[in-house]
């Protein structure tokens, strides 16, 4: 048995888990600050790490202490070094590297959205190659080829914006507070998403453009919070619809060009219920595996940075304590160690 400690503080949650075996998760906690950052109507990058520093050592320790676990059983620390905001990258960082020296444990340096690209793994330990890894997150919307585990080639990113960054920007603009993201999905159950025809591209930030065109025509946009009109119910479901049907799209294109059947759909609008039928509803048409990871794994937590620390450790691949963070790390791009 091989037990991995995650460690992950990118943006706004403090995270760390126990998993053993690659997808055998024994526990997950998670510090949201959502509430904190809610009043700024997004994430305030300083108050973000101040945070981190106050959590980071009791999230740890409940990680362990709800595993049953301590560091005698563990084999390595996993840890998240970019993308990210910096000075939350770096409490986490700092966090593992202090572990890693005191307890003579493997550093495992692990790219945020390989983390990602892990979470389907923990629902779903039987992926199988090549296969296709859309993450969807608030900072990303990549594409990625796995002709093989471990193999990232980009092949599709968004243009300007990421999916989740314009989910969050039409939430704000409409007064649907933050994150946007949640919201919409929600209300747009009952709402009529063929009201307005919102252009289809990989160009997000585009589409929020067009929402705000149509929000101002309209008198619809809020400062603040409010109680959401039917009108604004229409706007946001056709707004979800566009940014549904274009990640669809362009992934399913992409399955056709690199004659790909398994697709891997990750990052925190990968909990998009929308977004979750009309890949079902594809599969099924199209006779493709798409995989999801459980809602639980979806948005940025620690199990999945373990769960992609072990293909390091299996690897050899072990980070010098001198590691610094990388706000801007890619994937695909040279590995660490
Ligand atoms: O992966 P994640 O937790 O953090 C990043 O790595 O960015 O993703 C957060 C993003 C936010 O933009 C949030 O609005 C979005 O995921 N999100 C959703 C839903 N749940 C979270 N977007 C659409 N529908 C949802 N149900
Ligand atoms: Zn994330």
């Amino acid at each position: 048995m091989t037990r991995i400690v995650g460690i992950e503080t990118s943006c706004d949650e403090t995270a760390a888990a126990v998993v053993d075996d690659r997808s055998h998760v024994r526990s997950s906690v998670v510090a949201s600050q959502i509430d904190v950052h809610r009043a700024f109507g997004g994430v305030v990058p300083e108050i973000a790490a101040r945070r981190h520093i106050e959590a980071i050592d009791v999230v740890i320790s409940q990680a362990l202490e709800q595993a049953g676990s301590s560091w005698n059983d563990v084999d390595g620390v996993a840890v998240t070094y970019g993308p990210g905001l910096v000075g939350c990258l770096l409490v986490g960082l700092c966090a593992a590297k202090a572990i890693a020296w005191q307890r003579e444990l493997p550093l495992l340096a692990v790219n945020h959205l390989e983390g990602h690209v892990r979470s389907a793994f923990i629902e779903h330990p039987d992926i199988e190659f090549p296969a296709l890894a859309l993450v969807v997150s608030g900072g990303h919307t990549s594409l990625y080829l796995c002709p093989e585990e471990d193999v990232y080639r980009g092949i599709a990113r968004t243009r300007d914006d990421a999916a989740g960054e314009a989910f969050d920007k039409v939430g704000k603009l409409l007064g649907l507070g933050y994150p946007g993201g949640p919201e919409i999905d929600r209300l747009s159950r009952d709402a009529n998403e063929q009201a307005y025809d919102f252009p289809l591209d990989f160009s997000f930030s585009g589409l929020k453009t067009a929402v705000r065109q149509r929000a101002q025509q309209e008198g619809l946009v809020t400062v603040g919070e409010a109680t959401p009109t039917q009108r604004v119910k229409d706007m946001v479901a056709s707004f979800q619809k566009a940014v549904v049907d274009a990640l669809v799209e362009r992934t399913l294109r992409a399955c056709r060009q690199e004659s790909v059947r398994t697709v891997l759909v990750t990052g925190g609008v990968a909990c998009n219920s929308r977004l979750r039928a009309a890949f079902a509803e594809v599969a099924e048409r199209e006779g493709l595996r798409v995989c999801f990871p459980s809602p639980r794994y979806t948005t940025d937590n620690a199990a999945m940075i373990a769960a992609a620390g072990f293909l390091h450790l299996e690897r050899g691949r072990l980070a010098p304590l001198d590691l610094n963070a990388d706000a801007n790390l890619k994937l695909g791009a040279t590995l660490v160690g």
